[in-house]
């Protein structure tokens, strides 16, 4: 096993909601030791429905300087968190497309016995959040993943209030607020902690 433990954010986001959530995310496992990587997937959406949105235009120019995507950066991680606003009650098509395309990763067996975990952002608080992080889990179970979701394991979890993952109700016009973003680190923290715990314990010589 190598050290430190190893975290991939790869996240899908037009206006900057789940951005902010997946820059508090990489934050969290920095303050856990982890190494970290972070990716957005590549957008997909045609030059003229991004050009006439301002919010997602200046969007797109902001991260220019962030990474794309790239199948190596799910198997070099021990922990993957993923994030992706709610569209209809489900994952930005733009997210998963990238789902889509990790067949051969998969066919070889190297998305299994990972720590994963995910977020998302939506327009009402009854918009979808927890069937988009659902929908992001099932993905998880095919991989023969470990599906660690915050719960009610912290007290900013009850202040959040969403045991799914971390989430944003983006409807009042403001970003991810310091509650969101805190869940955000809080959720990162824990997919180490528990990644690196078991890494331990399949080091750990056998006790018979
Ligand atoms: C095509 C489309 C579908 C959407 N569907 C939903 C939805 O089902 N429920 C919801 O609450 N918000 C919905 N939204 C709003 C986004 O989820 C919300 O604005 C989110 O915060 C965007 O995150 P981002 O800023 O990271 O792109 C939708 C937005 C778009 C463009």
């Amino acid at each position: 096993m190598h050290e430190p433990t190893r975290t991939a954010v790869i996240y899908y986001s037009a206006t900057g909601n789940v951005h902010r959530l997946a820059e508090a995310a990489i934050e969290g496992a920095r303050k856990a030791g982890s190494e970290t990587r972070l990716r957005k997937v590549r957008e997909l959406a045609p030059d003229h429905a991004i050009s006439a949105n301002d919010s997602w235009n200046a969007h797109v120019e902001a991260t220019t300087d962030v990474s794309t995507a790239q199948l190596d950066d799910l198997t070099w991680a021990d922990v993957v968190i993923f994030g992706a606003p709610t569209r209809y009650g489900n994952v930005a098509s733009q997210f998963q497309q990238f789902l889509d395309l990790t067949g051969p990763v998969w066919a070889e067996g190297k998305l299994a016995n990972k720590v994963y975990t995910a977020f998302t952002s939506s327009q009402t608080p009854h918009g979808g959040q927890e069937s988009t992080l659902l929908s992001l889990y099932t993905t998880f179970y095919h991989w023969g993943g470990i599906v660690v979701p915050p719960g009610f394991t912290d007290p900013v979890q009850f202040r959040s209030g969403n045991p799914y993952g971390a989430s944003h109700v983006s409807g009042g016009g403001s970003f991810p607020g310091d509650t969101e973003l805190e869940a955000a680190r809080y959720q990162a923290h824990r997919a180490v902690d528990i990644a690196t715990a078991l890494a331990a314990g399949f080091a750990a010589p056998a006790a018979h």
